[in-house]
C-alpha cells in the first residue's frame, strides 16, 4: 500500500478493513477527481509544478476509473496509488501542499451540495404537488382534528396548505444551510495550513465554491455542516412521516377519507383483499433511521479534540443514508398524494361528525345576544353532553338553566342556529389571515404559487453557478 510503506510496514486484511472507508467512498469517487484536477490546476498555475507535470497528471486522472482501483485504506489513496502506476514518480507530485483531510472534507461539500439541490428541486415538486390539489379543493369540506378528535370544520385546501407550509419552512431550512455547506476547505492541508505558495480562492473558485472555510484547523475538524444538514434532513421527514400518518389513517375502512393509487400499496401474503399502505408506513418507518443518523452522527462529533481524528470518517456513511433514504421519501410521497383519490363525499359528510360546529354555535350566540363567549361556551357544552342535535328550544333551556337567558328572545333565530350548525358556512366565516374560507385560501394559495415558481429559479440559479464552474474545470488540461 502506498502510505504505510517504509513507515509501517504490511497491514493485515481484517485491519484493513476496519479501518476502510472504502464502502461510503464510492459517494465521493468523482468528486474526489475533480478535487485533484483542481489542485493540479492550481499548482500548475502557481509553479509549483511545472506546466508538463501539470498536464500529465491531469491526463492521467482522466484516465482513472472506479472499479479498476486497487488497494487502499481510502479512495484517496487509491486515486494516488492508481495515478503513480500510471506515470510514475511524477504521480507523486499530485499531493504537494495538501493532505487527505481537507481533500476528504472537500470532497463531501461537493457531494452534499449536489445532493442538497436535488432534494430541494423534489421537494419543491412536492410542494407544488399539495399546492395543485389545493386548488382543486378550496370548497370540499372536511373534518379539522385536534387529539384526533372531530374539532371542527375546515376544507381539504386549508389542510394540505397546512403541510405545503411545513414544506416550505424544510426547504428554506435546506436553504439556509446551503452556503454554510458550499464553502471550500481545500488547502488546509493536515491542518497547518502549508507553506508552499498554494492559492486556496483558486481551487474553491475552480470547485465552484464560494468562500473558503478560513481558519486551517476549523476547516479540516468541523461536520457541523454535516450535522446541520442531518438535522435539517430530520426535521423535513419528521414532516413527511406526519403526512405518511395521515395517509394511513385516511386510507382506513374507520376513515374512509382516501384511496391510495395501487401502485403505492402493498398487500398480504395470506389475506388475499388486504391493500395496505406500505409506501407510506416506510416513509414513516425511514424516519427513524433519519433521526437515528443524526443522533449518530452528532455522537461521533461530540467531544472530539480539535483537529482531524479518524472518528470523522465515521460520520460520512450517515450523511450519504439519510440523504438517499430521504430523496427517495420526498418522491415516494409526491407520487403517493398526487395518485390517490379523496373521498370526497365521506370528508363532507365527515365534516358536521361530532357536534364539530358547536365552537360557531358558541361564538354566534356571542355575536347576536351579546353572551360573554365562556358563558356561550358552557351553554353549547351542557348541549354537546347531550349528544343530539340541539333545537332552539333545546338552546333555549340550556341558556335559560345556566345564564337566565332565552336566546331566542334575544333575536337569536331559528335560521341562526342552522347556519351555525352547517359545517360548509362555519368555513366561510372563517376568513381571517390563514383561516380556511375559501377566498382566504386561494389568496394563500397564490402567494404559494409564486413563492415555489422563485425557488426554482433560486435553486436553478444555485446549480447553474456550480455546474457552470465544475464545466470549466474539466475541461483544463
Ligand atoms: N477516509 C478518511 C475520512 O473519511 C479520509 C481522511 C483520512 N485522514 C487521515 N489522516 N487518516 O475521514
Amino acid at each position: 500500500m502506498l502510505l504505510r510503506g517504509e513507515r509501517l510496514g504490511e497491514i493485515s486484511e481484517d485491519v484493513l478493513e476496519f479501518i476502510s472507508s472504502r464502502e461510503a467512498d464510492r459517494w465521493i469517487f468523482e468528486a474526489d477527481l475533480l478535487v485533484d484536477r483542481a489542485h493540479v490546476v492550481m499548482l500548475k498555475e502557481q509553479g509549483l509544478i511545472s506546466p508538463e507535470e501539470g498536464t500529465r497528471i491531469i491526463a492521467a486522472l482522466d484516465r482513472i476509473s472506479e472499479s479498476e482501483l486497487g488497494e487502499g485504506e481510502d479512495v484517496h489513496e487509491a486515486i494516488e496509488a492508481d495515478l503513480i502506476s500510471r506515470i510514475g514518480e511524477v504521480g507523486g507530485r499530485m499531493h504537494t501542499g495538501r493532505s487527505r483531510n481537507d481533500e476528504v472534507a472537500t470532497c463531501i461539500r461537493i457531494v452534499l451540495r449536489d445532493m442538497m439541490l436535488s432534494l430541494m428541486v423534489e421537494l419543491n415538486s412536492l410542494t407544488k404537488t399539495l399546492l395543485d390539489l389545493a386548488e382543486d379543493h378550496t370548497e370540499t369540506i372536511v373534518p379539522g382534528f385536534t387529539h384526533l378528535q372531530h374539532a371542527q370544520p375546515t376544507t381539504l385546501a386549508h389542510h394540505l396548505l397546512a403541510h405545503a407550509d411545513a414544506l416550505f419552512r424544510d426547504g428554506e431550512r435546506l436553504g439556509d444551510s446551503y452556503p454554510r455547506v458550499n464553502k471550500s476547505p481545500l488547502g488546509a492541508a493536515a491542518f497547518a495550513s502549508t507553506g508552499f505558495e498554494i492559492d486556496r480562492d483558486r481551487t474553491a473558485e475552480l470547485l465552484g465554491f464560494e468562500g473558503l472555510v478560513e481558519n486551517s484547523m476549523d476547516a479540516v475538524s468541523t461536520r457541523d455542516f454535516v450535522l446541520e444538514v442531518l438535522a435539517d434532513l430530520s426535521i423535513l421527514m419528521i414532516d413527511l412521516s406526519r403526512m405518511a400518518e395521515e395517509l394511513i389513517l385516511w386510507s382506513t375502512s374507520e376513515f374512509g377519507y382516501i384511496e391510495l393509487n395501487d401502485l403505492f400499496a402493498s398487500t398480504s401474503s395470506i389475506m388475499p383483499q388486504k391493500k395496505n399502505p406500505d409506501t407510506a408506513e416506510l416513509v414513516r418507518g425511514k424516519t427513524g433511521s433519519i433521526v437515528g443518523n443524526l443522533m449518530a452522527a452528532l455522537t461521533i462529533c461530540k467531544a472530539l479534540p480539535l483537529s482531524y481524528n479518524r472518528d470523522l470518517q465515521e460520520v460520512t456513511p450517515h450523511l450519504w443514508q439519510s440523504l438517499s433514504l430521504t430523496r427517495g421519501a420526498v418522491r415516494i410521497m409526491n407520487g403517493c398524494i398526487s395518485s390517490a383519490r379523496f373521498e370526497t363525499d365521506r370528508l363532507e359528510a365527515g365534516a358536521g361528525v361530532g357536534f364539530s360546529t358547536a365552537t360557531e354555535l358558541a361564538d354566534s350566540l356571542v355575536r347576536v345576544t351579546k353572551t360573554p363567549f365562556r358563558t356561550a361556551h358552557q351553554i353549547v357544552g351542557a348541549l354537546a353532553a347531550s349528544g343530539e342535535t340541539p333545537s332552539m328550544e333545546d338552546l333555549d333551556s340550556a341558556a335559560e338553566k345556566i345564564a337566565g337567558i332565552r336566546p331566542s328572545d334575544m333575536g337569536f333565530s331559528t335560521g341562526m342556529l342552522k347556519d351555525a350548525l352547517d359545517p360548509k358556512k362555519n368555513v366561510a366565516l372563517r376568513d381571517r389571515p390563514g383561516g380556511p374560507a375559501p377566498a382566504e385560501t386561494a389568496r394563500m394559495l397564490g402567494e404559494r404559487a409564486r413563492r415555489v415558481a422563485e425557488n426554482e429559479r433560486l435553486v436553478a440559479e444555485m446549480r447553474g453557478r456550480v455546474d457552470g464552474a465544475l464545466e470549466g474545470l474539466r475541461g483544463m488540461e
